[in-house]
């Protein structure tokens, strides 16, 4: 229940499709290796692990609201998180991805995947509620993969450019595709559910890789399933993103599945996206992640170009196109919050 006279926090009420005079910002991936003390923290702890002990994985969401200023955190954990919770062998593999020891590519494989017990999601609900009550007034984003994505991982084995196993098995096996993006979609939900009844005041959707599909594929053999994941999320009440990289083409469609915003990759200026899109979308993106590399000027001439770009949209929240790289220096991107919250 909200209490009278509750203002929301700028993110939120920017996803709502408020305009504010300067865009909310906060970086995808901004937790993790860019991050000196993130390095320092998760030595000797496996990726995983460290996802899966609140206290950790608490303190890793904090470091970068502490040390950048930016307008939310997001949760430190890892879109297959809940395949491992399932009881699903899963390894991220650094520098490669998530790496499964037993690709899932049959019937018989899809039907021995194991429930998820609600149980299991504890770590997740601790570290979410544990995050909150230290974040001050910033929001916190809970984040969830989309079924396709996290199914892409399941087949392939691994990190795949094209998902060409994924796809074929899509056209030829349509009641295993369905038996295991619906798998899928009710763990993903239950994953992004569980952060948002611990406190989190958004989600965010990652269809990372449904840039490999094309439209008609997208719309009738995976979106469904998105619609889905999200089901037990929408009672909630909190604003929904979703994202995904090189979905120029998929935009629409990816807002049809009922969400507030939409994120946008560095491809795609934010005025198409916009034209694309209509006025009924709140934006979110698109600083190109190669020109955290480029000097200053460059730099700051770029954001300013995508901040008067997101003007075309109803509201915007300045993000980068993708994650922040790990070879990042971190002082840039402090010095994108600063120039934002400051000057643009
Ligand atoms: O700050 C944040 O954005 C929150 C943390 C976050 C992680 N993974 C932590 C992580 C988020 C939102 C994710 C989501 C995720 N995981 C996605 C969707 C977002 C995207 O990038 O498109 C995907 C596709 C994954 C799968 C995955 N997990 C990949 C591709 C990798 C990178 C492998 C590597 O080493 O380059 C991971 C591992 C991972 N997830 C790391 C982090 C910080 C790096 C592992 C480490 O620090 O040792």
């Amino acid at each position: 229940m909200l209490a009278e006279g509750y203002t929301p926090p700028p993110l939120v009420r920017a996803y709502r499709g408020e305009r504010l005079e300067t865009p909310p910002v906060w970086f995808m991936r901004q937790a993790g290796r860019s991050l000196p003390e993130y390095r320092e923290l998760r030595v000797g702890t496996d990726m995983l692990d460290a996802c899966l002990n609140p206290e950790l994985a608490s303190e890793i969401t904090l470091q970068p609201v502490r040390r950048h200023g930016v307008d939310a955190g997001i949760f430190f954990s890892d879109i297959v998180i809940p395949v491992k919770l399932a009881g699903v062998d899963v390894r991220i593999v650094a520098g490669r991805g998530p790496v499964l020891e037993h690709p899932v590519r049959t019937a018989a494989d899809v039907a021995a995947l194991p429930v998820l017990d609600p149980a299991a999601l504890a770590p997740i609900r601790e570290a979410v509620a544990l995050t909150v009550a230290q974040l001050g007034p910033a929001p916190l984003i809970g984040f969830a993969g989309a079924p396709y994505t996290l199914a892409s991982y399941l087949v392939e084995g691994g990190p795949s450019k094209e998902q060409l196993k994924t796809r074929a098995l899509m056209h030829s096996d349509p009641a295993t595709w369905t038996a295991l993006l619906s798998w899928c979609a009710g763990i993903t939900g239950a994953f992004l559910a569980a952060q948002i009844e611990s406190g989190a005041s958004a989600g965010q959707l990652f269809d990372s890789w449904a840039g490999s599909l094309s439209l008609a594929d997208y719309t009738a053999q995976v979106a469904p399933f998105s619609v889905r994941a999200l089901e037990p999320v929408r009672e909630l009440g909190v604003p929904l993103i979703h994202f995904g990289v090189g979905t120029g083409e998929l935009l629409a469609a990816m807002r049809d599945i009922g969400v507030d915003a939409v994120g946008v990759d560095w491809r795609l200026p934010l005025d198409e996206a916009a034209r694309r899109l209509g006025g009924d979308v709140t934006l979110q993106g698109n600083i190109d992640p190669a020109l955290l590399h480029a000097p200053w000027p460059v730099l700051e001439a770029h954001v300013r170009d995508v901040i008067e770009r997101g003007r075309a949209a109803r509201a915007h929240v300045l993000n980068l196109g993708h994650g922040v790289p790990p070879d990042t220096d971190p002082t840039v991107l402090t010095r994108i919050v600063e120039f934002v919250h400051r000057d643009a």
